[in-house]
């Protein structure tokens, strides 16, 4: 696919998927959560779906759980706005923060498939199950596939927990390898 220009294509994108009625997750949402930051970022972080916070402000990953990452970001000094692109792999909030359903994934998908064509990240880091499962055609979960380098369509694929996950379980060894996949995936984009 050709774009003109970058920032148009991506203000028409959000134009046009703000009144998205494809599936099931409109009927509650608030607002659609399309994605943040660079558009020119190597990286790429996809999470599950908005949760109640995001579908409040229209942006992804802005709850106790976004609050983690901002931090694991600042600890690898990775900034938000500057080295990345986040998204979901559904762009509706799935109502009381159920996991997204699998029509609910195909009939979104077609939207984060535009957005990596038209950023382009050399890395792409699924956070938890449903966003590792969309890229891997795996029956492994997240605990075997975190901080692995897969590769999908030319893109290096690096599955990290959920920051959710790493909430719930604040043992030394999430944290730790939570620690550790960060600096593969610093690596990866300082290497490409
Ligand atoms: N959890 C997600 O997977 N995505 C968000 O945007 C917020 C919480």
């Amino acid at each position: 696919m050709e774009f003109k220009n970058k920032q148009d294509d991506y203000q028409d994108f959000v134009n046009k998927i703000k009144d998205c009625k494809l599936c099931r997750l409109c009927e509650k949402r608030t607002q659609v959560v399309p994605g943040y930051g660079n558009l020119d970022a190597d990286l790429m972080f996809v999470g599950e779906g908005p949760g109640e916070q995001e579908d409040e402000l229209g942006i992804p990953f802005v709850g106790r759980a976004g609050q983690l990452l901002d931090k694991i970001f600042k600890a690898a000094d990775l900034s938000r706005e500057k080295d990345m692109y986040i998204t979901n792999i559904v762009k509706c909030r799935p109502p009381e923060n159920r996991d997204p359903e699998k029509d609910e994934i195909e009939e979104c998908k077609s939207y984060l498939y535009y957005q990596i064509e038209l950023i382009k990240p050399k890395v792409i880091v699924p956070l938890g199950n449903y966003s590792m499962r969309f890229f891997l055609d795996t029956t492994l979960g997240i605990t075997k596939t975190r901080g692995t380098i897969n590769d999908w369509n030319g893109i290096k694929i690096i599955p990290m927990y959920h920051p959710s996950y790493v909430l719930r379980n604040q043992s030394k060894k999430v944290k730790g390898e939570t620690w550790q996949d960060i600096l593969i995936v610093k690596k990866m984009i300082m290497n490409k």
